[in-house]
């Protein structure tokens, strides 16, 4: 039986919570010892029962729905440097930990297959150096490792929704029912920024949901004139028609043309110089993390969970580090690495306007 622990890395997510009970219940229910490690990679790096903790079943009772991270998380520096590394190896090891289960976005998960590859060299020298006994290396000579894709951004390739993406999306449409009701009295445009990183998912999901006259997402620049003359076209036949407001959404990372980024300013100097818009910029900030997770998120947090203590038990040599994903509705699991690369690589191309090479490569995703 193993001795599991899990941890939530980088930005929080409405539903890691649930993704954490389902671990531990699942881990525990299964005659596994089920560890928490708190505030992420720097809790796994600091070690010690302050930051290294059993959980029980209870431990876990009323996080099915609650919002952020009760286990803390942290962006850490140390975990990039390999001392960092060994510092966790060891600590682990004092723990008497033997697999671990990550739950975080592209960086997290990344540095999880970093640990995981560099396991062997962590633990010989650790024994070289006499941190450890002959008896541990033994013990400890493999680990295991698992990703569950925690963002509220929807950026992980291989996964066609990650934990707490639909409960932020859903955030997001309730502030802009909200802003609905007051635009349309005093017949305003709201410019809206909202998250989103280098994807414009939550961008252009949410536009769709609450009827946005207009959206800017990273993934389609057009040059200062296109997307003036287009929106203002757009808006106007709008207005004509009887709409009383205007309601345009950016994504924190929209650029142009030429890769530079559009801002809620831009946008709003737009609308009034040209439309002569009454415009205010509301930016939705961290509010669109908070709060609880949707019924999607705690079930696909929970069913992911419980995938993720399986693909430790039973191993799976052809992924040694697997990624627990949902597609076609399916909890399947995929290689964490071709994840995190294909990710990265959708990323570049479109940073680089190759927008069929990206789609290709995200066609690839599915097809497989
Ligand atoms: O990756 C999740 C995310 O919420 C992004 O959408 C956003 O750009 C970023 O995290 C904000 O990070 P922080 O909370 O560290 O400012």
């Amino acid at each position: 039986k193993r001795n599991i622990a899990v941890m939530t890395s980088g930005g929080d997510a409405p539903g890691m919570n649930a993704n954490v009970r389902a671990i531990i219940r699942a881990a525990i229910y299964k005659g596994c010892k089920a560890f928490a490690v708190y505030e992420g990679y720097s809790g796994l790096v600091k070690g010690g029962p302050k930051y290294i903790r059993e959980m029980s079943w209870h431990d876990v009772r009323g996080w099915l729905a609650e919002g952020g991270t009760n286990i803390g998380t942290a962006r850490c520096m140390e975990f990039k440097e390999r001392w960092g590394r060994l510092a966790a190896c060891k600590n682990m090891i004092d723990a008497g930990i033997d697999a671990l289960i990550v739950c975080g976005g592209d960086g997290s998960l990344t540095g999880a297959d970093l640990f995981r590859s560099e396991w062997p060299s962590l633990i010989s020298e650790l024994k070289e150096t006499k941190k450890i006994t002959a008896e541990q290396y033994d013990k400890y000579k493999h680990l295991n490792i698992c990703g569950t894709v925690g963002s509220i951004d929807n950026d992980m390739s291989s996964t066609d929704a990650t934990i707490g993406a639909y409960s932020s999306l859903a955030r997001i449409c309730q502030a802009i029912d909200y802003i609905d009701a007051t635009a349309n009295s005093h017949q305003r445009a709201f410019v809206i920024e909202v998250m989103g990183r280098h994807c414009g998912w939550l961008a252009l999901m949410a536009g769709m949901a609450t009827s946005a006259d207009y959206i800017f997402i990273p993934e389609l620049p057009s040059s200062k004139k296109d997307w003036q003359d287009h929106m203002c076209k757009i808006v106007s036949k709008h207005r004509e028609r009887g709409k009383r407001k205007t309601i345009v959404i950016v994504a924190e990372g929209a650029i142009g043309a030429d890769l530079t980024p559009i801002t809620c300013k831009d946008v709003l100097n737009v609308l009034v110089d040209r439309l002569h818009l009454d415009t205010r910029i509301t930016t939705l900030g961290h509010v669109q993390r908070g709060g609880t997770a949707v019924a999607y998120d705690r079930m696909l947090a929970t069913l992911q969970g419980v995938a993720a203590v399986d693909a430790i038990l039973e191993g799976s040599p052809e992924i040694p580090s697997p990624m627990i994903s949902i597609v076609e509705n399916k909890i399947v699991r995929k290689p964490l690495v071709e994840a995190v690369k294909l990710t990265k690589q959708v990323a570049e191309a479109i940073s680089k306007k190759d927008f069929q090479k990206a789609i290709s490569l995200r066609d690839t995703e599915f097809n497989e």
